[in-house]
């Protein structure tokens, strides 16, 4: 559907022509004097310039060829603005429109393309911490963003599962059972299926030998040994290798499913090993790798860059890979498996030199193709109520797990308290609201800022938080519960200046969904909604609406919130959470 602005933008360029001037002057913008207008053109004031002549002349010629059905207001003022309020006829009409549409009527430019979301990220072998909290969310969130415009869209984990953390716990394995199976070199019989260690032991053996590594040189040694060997596939350690990930990747699995993050690929740094290989000898051919301290790295500094870009390495002085070299071959993979249009990297701003430089190798190497796009969204760091990075009681990382366990209870005995749902609806309602608290409360923010994370105002029921959007809509269902079947009735005329300012609201459904796309930004998504929830409630305020006699005009108000339900519960859906029905 054409958005409103282009639409009037359109009405606008015709009327100017129809007075004998350039239709190129007729753009409309919103106005910033909501006081006054909704919608200004400045157009008269630039062609007086060209026409040599009062621009005032100008706009009220334009404004005698408006059709006048479309507005209640419209008007040429000094020194020659046109200003416009949209009449009832023409919201009632696009409304109209919008409830009947797919998908509200919104432009699916992405039909057609595919897009990679690469966000999550998490290290096997090491609990999830609140700082993958904003991975997974944003993550989230814009992939479904995507999807919505009708991109093909693959999220993709990105699991850390080939780096050092491996061979630290390799390493450390067999110091405490050198006599299991996979350390000896001469076995040959079948490994063990079972792992010979549980998630809680394995989340207690990484974090013993990344500590040993800082003392005990010797034991940093073995560990980049193991590292390099596995890499190389020494089958013992790939078989340890494999029962870290199974235990590891079903542990992550149920903490993204409590989360509500769903990845459609599962892939790892691992699994761009086989690619490597050809990816360098490729690079080598291309004379685009140069030796450095025993290293292969590869030149991406640019004469036009104000600070210093160090070449991106690729193979380590002992033969291992790193970071950047994994990045860029599971680019290959993805390009030759998956055809992107557009790769979109989610990771903490800290590593945007590293995807600077993994995108210039990516392009000088021919990796990507020209017209694939390339994006870091850098996103910044969650502080706690002290404006330091979010910490325990005690000073340590806290844990995902317990991030979303304090909000749960926090939000629980807020629900008992009020009783606000039967005994046996308690657990649902309470992670409803608990997940839109948490969500709502780090999407509102724009992704590349830090924000504080605070409980007590996330779970607010009032003010900009994710429980006032979905008390919103829980208002708006009970009403239409007692009304009945609603979903039939038509967007009638606004009867009053609230109604007229939610129908103003639901119009700006597809642009800001669009300008959310094109910035990475479900903070605008965020920022739409608690303006179109405030417009509902008062809206609600203003309205008798089930009390209201006239059965016509009740069907009109039941069908505007009933639209503006529904686009609210498919905002909140782009952003990750639900509502549940009572609250
Ligand atoms: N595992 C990485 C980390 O913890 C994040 C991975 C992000 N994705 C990527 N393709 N580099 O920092």
């Amino acid at each position: 559907m054409e958005k409103i602005l282009d639409l009037i933008s359109s009405k606008m360029a015709s009327a100017f022509e129809a007075a004998g001037y350039d239709a190129s002057f007729g753009r409309v913008n919103v106005s910033n004097r909501p006081d006054l207008c909704e919608y200004q053109c400045n157009g008269a004031l630039a062609a007086a310039k060209q026409y040599k002549c009062a621009p005032i002349q100008i706009a009220k010629a334009v404004v005698a060829q408006l059709d006048a059905d479309d507005y209640s207001l419209v008007e040429a003022v000094m020194p020659g603005f046109i200003n416009l309020k949209l009449s009832g006829h023409f919201l009632q009409q696009y409304l109209e429109q919008m409830r009947a549409a797919d998908a509200f009527g919104l432009d699916k430019i992405g039909a057609g393309k595919t897009v990679v979301v690469d966000y999550g990220g998490p290290n096997v072998a090491k609990p999830l911490h609140i700082g993958h909290l904003r991975s997974a969310i944003i993550g989230e969130s814009l992939k479904r963003l995507y999807k919505y415009f009708g991109y093909h869209t693959i999220g993709d984990i990105h699991l850390g599962d080939w780096g050092l953390q491996m061979g630290l716990i390799i390493a450390e394995l067999r110091e405490r059972q050198p006599d299991l199976p996979y350390f000896d070199p001469d076995f040959n019989g079948e490994y063990p299926a079972e792992a010979p260690f549980t998630i809680s032991e394995l989340e207690e053996i990484y974090p013993t030998a990344s500590a040993k590594k800082k003392e005990d040189a010797a034991f940093a040694e073995k560990a980049h040994t193991a590292t390099f060997e596995l890499q190389q596939g020494r089958p013992g350690y790939r078989a340890i290798w494999q029962h870290i990930m199974n235990v590891s990747v079903a542990d992550l699995k149920k903490n993204y499913d409590n989360l509500d993050v769903h990845f459609e690929s599962w892939l790892g740094e691992s699994d761009a090993d086989p690619y490597i290989p050809a990816m360098i000898a490729d690079m080598k051919k291309q004379g685009l790798l140069v030796e450095s301290e025993g290293a292969l790295v590869m030149p991406v500094a640019e004469d036009s860059d104000k600070k210093e870009v160090p070449p991106c390495i690729l193979v380590k002085s002992d033969g291992a890979s790193i970071y950047a070299t994994t990045d860029l071959a599971t680019m290959v993979q993805r390009m030759q498996d998956f055809h992107p249009d557009k790769i979109l990297y989610l990771t903490d701003k800290r590593q945007a030199l590293h995807f600077e430089q993994v995108f210039r190798a990516a392009r000088k190497s021919g990796i990507v193709k020209p017209e694939t796009e390339l994006e870091h969204l850098g996103f910044g760091t969650m502080n706690g109520t002290d404006g330091k990075p979010f910490k325990t009681r005690d000073g340590g990382v806290m844990r995902l797990e317990q991030l979303v366990s304090d909000m749960t209870n926090f939000v629980r005995s807020k629900v008992v308290e009020n009783k606000i749902v039967a005994e046996d609806e308690v657990e649902e309602t309470t992670k409803k609201i608990a997940m839109a608290a948490l969500k709502y409360g780090d999407l509102s923010n724009q992704p590349t800022k830090d924000y504080i994370f605070d409980l007590d105002r996330f779970a607010a029921f009032e003010g900009n938080t994710g429980p006032y959007i979905l008390y919103t809509i829980v208002r708006i269902k009970s009403i239409l519960a007692k009304y009945g079947a609603w979903e039939h009735l038509e967007i009638q005329e606004p009867a009053n200046e609230s109604a007229k300012d939610l129908m103003l609201s639901i119009t700006k459904f597809g642009p800001t969904l669009e300008g959310a796309l094109k910035s990475s930004a479900p903070n605008l998504i965020c920022a739409y909604i608690y303006d179109l929830a405030g417009c509902v409630n008062k809206f609600y305020h203003q309205t008798r609406i089930l009390g209201e006699e006239d059965a016509q005009k009740k069907a009109g108000y039941v069908a505007l919130i009933g639209l503006a339900k529904r686009i609210l519960e498919q905002c909140i859906d782009l952003l990750g959470f639900s509502a549940p029905d009572k609250m």
